[in-house]
């Protein structure tokens, strides 16, 4: 057994592990990848202030999102087809995270469809809606969720047309894989996957094969989302749809601090500040910049969330202090679960709980809530001075 003890190491078996295009699609960014980079690299700029002579015992991470009691405020961020990266994926993945004690989110464009992880974990979880034209199937998605008993609604703002990213379209992304030439070279070498996939309860997507009539070919990411996302949602649009969902609800995707009051106007429970890990726009600046200005913002009106680069409790502790009350991890459990399944999800959250509490007690604080700007050494200009 290997020894894990940081989450780049689950990136390195994972690469091994499983098949170089779902490899391919998790660690992409949009065009030159510079947003990508930059989300993580931005919280490097970012120093810590080290206190000493501090009473550290008595310790906790816990702390609370949208209400809800978790084990420490990192949720596992809403990850399409992960039901490729490790058969079962989204099924294992949320079992992982009820029994760490923090949220699991579901996409829409997942592998395993809601019913399944519902019939698995035995407890409510997050669904992400990506909204699409088809109103009718919209309606009954949502109506799926609340039936299955998901205790909030995830809105992602970001993606009405899909961002490009050149790997995917050079391998040919698919659910299940086509087999090509090169795919079935590259198949051949990730035996395992490919025992395990065989054995797996589903290998197309979960929550529209079967629900949605007449698609052209629901196996494309690319060519679906081309034909059915709904690249006309607004804020009225997004009203309705809380209004339909009628509960708890967090608006994913947003960067700028008008569309912030947007979202806080509409009386969110709480929104995440993301570039959806540099998928979309690539030019827009990182998440962990924009924090700050978005604290300025809505900070007092409503609850902030921030993914997006972040690999490290220490990542998870500067984005808390910066003012996020919660943070998604999207490619650091994908790792994990590439790399190990279940337990994969499982070592990535004790790797960042565990880095999370080392750096409190060094920065010395005890309580999640007690963190703020006093534990960091931000460079002065890192929000840019930008010409508006
Ligand atoms: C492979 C992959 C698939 C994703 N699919 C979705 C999705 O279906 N819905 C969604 O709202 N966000 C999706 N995201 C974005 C994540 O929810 C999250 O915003 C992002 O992963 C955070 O960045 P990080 O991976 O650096 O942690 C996806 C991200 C990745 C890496």
């Amino acid at each position: 057994m290997p020894v894990i003890t940081n989450i780049d190491d689950l990136k390195r078996i994972y690469e091994r592990r499983v098949p170089r295009m779902f490899y391919d699609y998790a660690e992409s960014g949009s065009w030159t990848e510079q947003t990508f980079r930059d989300n993580s690299s931005d919280f490097h700029d970012i120093r810590l202030r080290q206190k000493v002579a501090v009473d550290m015992s008595g310790r906790s991470t816990a702390s609370q999102m949208i209400g809800q009691h978790v084990a420490m405020p990192v949720a596992l961020a809403p990850v399409g087809l992960t039901g490729m990266q490790h058969a079962d994926g989204e099924m294992k993945a949320a079992k992982a995270a009820l029994d760490f004690g923090v949220p699991f989110t579901l996409s829409t464009m997942s592998i395993n469809s809601i019913e399944d992880v519902a019939e698995h974990t035995g407890a409510p979880f997050w669904f992400q809606l990506y909204t699409m034209k088809d109103e009718d199937y919209v309606r009954r998605l949502i109506q799926r969720a609340k039936d299955a008993k998901c205790s909030a609604l995830v809105i992602t703002l970001d993606l009405q047309i899909l961002g490009q990213r050149h790997k995917d379209l050079k391998n040919g992304l698919s659910a299940p894989p086509k087999l090509t030439a090169k795919t079935i070279a590259n198949l051949m070498t990730k035996w395992a996957w490919g025992i395990e996939m065989l054995g797996a309860k589903r290998r197309e997507f979960g929550n529209i094969v079967g629900h949605v009539q007449g698609i052209s070919d629901a196996s494309s990411l690319g060519a679906w989302t081309a034909e059915q996302f709904d690249p006309s949602l607004d804020w009225t649009k997004i009203e309705k749809l809380m209004e339909q969902w009628g509960g708890k609800v967090i608006l994913k995707g947003i960067l700028d601090p008008e569309d912030a009051k947007m979202a806080a106007k509409l009386g969110a429970d709480a929104i995440v500040v993301s570039n959806h890990g540099g998928r979309q726009l690539d030019g827009a600046l990182s998440s962990i910049r924009m924090l700050p200005r978005i604290m300025d913002a809505v900070g007092g009106e409503v609850e902030v969330h921030l993914d997006s680069g972040i690999r490290s409790g220490q990542d998870v502790l500067k984005a808390l202090a910066l003012g996020a009350k919660g943070t998604y991890i999207g490619r650091a459990f994908v790792y994990g679960l590439g790399a190990m399944g279940q337990k994969g999800v499982t070592t990535a959250l004790e790797v960042i709980q565990k880095e999370l509490d080392t750096t409190m007690a060094l920065c010395g604080e005890r309580n999640v809530a007690d963190l703020g700007p006093h534990n960091l050494l931000v460079p002065q200009d890192f929000c840019g001075r930008w010409q508006e």
